[in-house]
């Protein structure tokens, strides 16, 4: 567990899942800056306080006597939030966490955004916040210098006003930028729909939706495609889960192609799981009972032995570093839920190794097709074994 000194008291944070192994520390120095920014310049908290992107919670926790209301587009950061409110002393009955597909609230008198990694997130999430925020509302942005460009710049300056950063410290910046209530409003241009190439199998020609800051955000990503051609198309009534689902564009092709299939999408992301609805239910009209929508992590909260088929295209990497921890802890998930002879495809990079995961999660695992970059991976989950020589299920490091 990493501590944060902040003006508001030292702060024990940890990123969620809590790994004690995992030496990646739950803040860094953009939110250390701007906390201390406001201490130093005695901002008043006292208004209606947001905070926009708050990656594990440091903001909001170190903030919470204050009453902000957290924005956050990730059950991930939002579980971390939960865990480092519970463990400081602070009264946080006043701390109320949102998603960023809530309804925003009507007057913010001090905006915090932690810029996010996605441009398109940033814009969707000033557009929506755009009619709360008056002449007087003091509006600091946060990141690490490389994560704010001069395209982040332009989006303050263009949906809320003129901008300036201030000296890099630690290699984090601070984005000051003064309300002009004099600008043109206009609606936010997402979410994006757009339609698909042919040649891609059941989806072809087909409309996906996506919500800003989810993965394809405006074309096909050349992995899902590569995916989207291999896919198999199972017969009868089988349950399949879309496996860190993005748009739903996988889950959606194979609930197109077998008709007896129910399909259950799931994502930490609160967009992807919005547009995985979107996707599905503008492709497969009469579909309404064979689907289900889960925001969550990995598969956590689905019971063991309920799924035919796992299909995933893992993501691999966190915040800024290329990491397979999640890919590691999807294929795990994948063994438990599915039952004796279920599959679990996956479609990665082929330098990513996926295949030495997923014979020791699985026994084993065989090439479905390859690309020179990607290739579709297929893992059998075996018989369970007799009581006398059963090992641990989960046993996926
Ligand atoms: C590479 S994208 C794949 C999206 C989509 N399946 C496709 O192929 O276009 C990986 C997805 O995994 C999601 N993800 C990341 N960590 C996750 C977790 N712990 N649990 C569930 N989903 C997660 C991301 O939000 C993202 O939508």
């Amino acid at each position: 567990m990493n501590r944060l000194t902040t003006p508001w008291g030292e702060l024990a944070l940890t990123r969620f899942p809590e790994d004690p192994r995992d030496q990646l520390r739950a803040w860094d120095a953009a939110d250390d800056y701007l906390l201390r920014h406001l201490a130093d310049e005695g901002t008043d908290l006292s208004g209606s306080l947001v905070v926009l992107g708050d990656r594990w919670g440091a903001l909001t926790t170190a903030l919470a006597g204050h009453g902000p209301v957290q924005l956050t587009d990730s059950y991930l950061g939002r579980r971390a939030t939960e865990a480092n409110l519970a463990r400081t002393g602070t009264d946080t009955s006043a701390v109320a966490l949102r998603t960023v597909r809530d309804e925003p609230p009507d007057r913010i008198d001090v905006l915090l955004i932690r810029v996010p990694k996605s441009l398109a997130l940033l814009e969707d999430q000033l557009h929506r916040l755009a009619p709360a925020i008056h002449p007087g509302t003091v509006v600091v942005g946060t990141g690490m210098v490389d994560e704010i460009h001069t395209s982040t710049l332009r989006l303050f300056e263009r949906i809320v006003g003129p901008t300036r950063t201030s000296l890099a410290v630690r290699k984090a910046r601070l984005i000051f930028c003064t309300p002009d209530p004099a600008l043109p409003r206009s609606p936010s241009p997402w979410p994006l729909r757009y339609a698909l190439p042919d040649g891609i199998g059941a989806m072809a020609d087909r409309t996906v939706t996506n919500h800003a800051g989810v993965f394809c955000a405006d074309r096909l990503d050349i992995g899902t495609r590569f995916f989207l051609g291999t896919l198999p198309a199972p017969r009868g009534p089988v349950d399949v889960i879309d496996l860190g689902c993005g748009n739903g564009v996988v889950g959606t092709a194979v609930a197109v192609a077998s008709p007896g299939a129910s399909v259950t999408f799931a994502d930490e992301s609160y967009s992807a799981v919005a547009s995985a609805r979107e996707t599905y239910h503008d492709n497969v009209p009469d579909g309404a009972g064979r689907a289900a929508f889960v925001v969550g992590d990995g598969l956590a909260g689905l019971p063991d032995d309920s799924a035919d088929l796992v299909l995933c295209n893992p993501p691999f990497h966190s915040h800024r570093a290329t990491t397979d921890t999640t890919a590691r802890r999807m294929f795990g998930d994948a063994r438990r839920v599915l039952r004796p002879g279920g599959e679990l495809w996956v479609v990665g990079n082929r330098h990513l190794g996926y295949h030495v995961r997923l014979r020791r999660i699985f026994g084993g695992c065989e090439t479905v097709a390859g690309h020179p970059k990607f290739v579709v991976l297929r893992a059998v989950a075996p018989a369970p074994a007799s009581p006398a020589n059963r090992g641990p299920r989960t046993g996926t490091r």
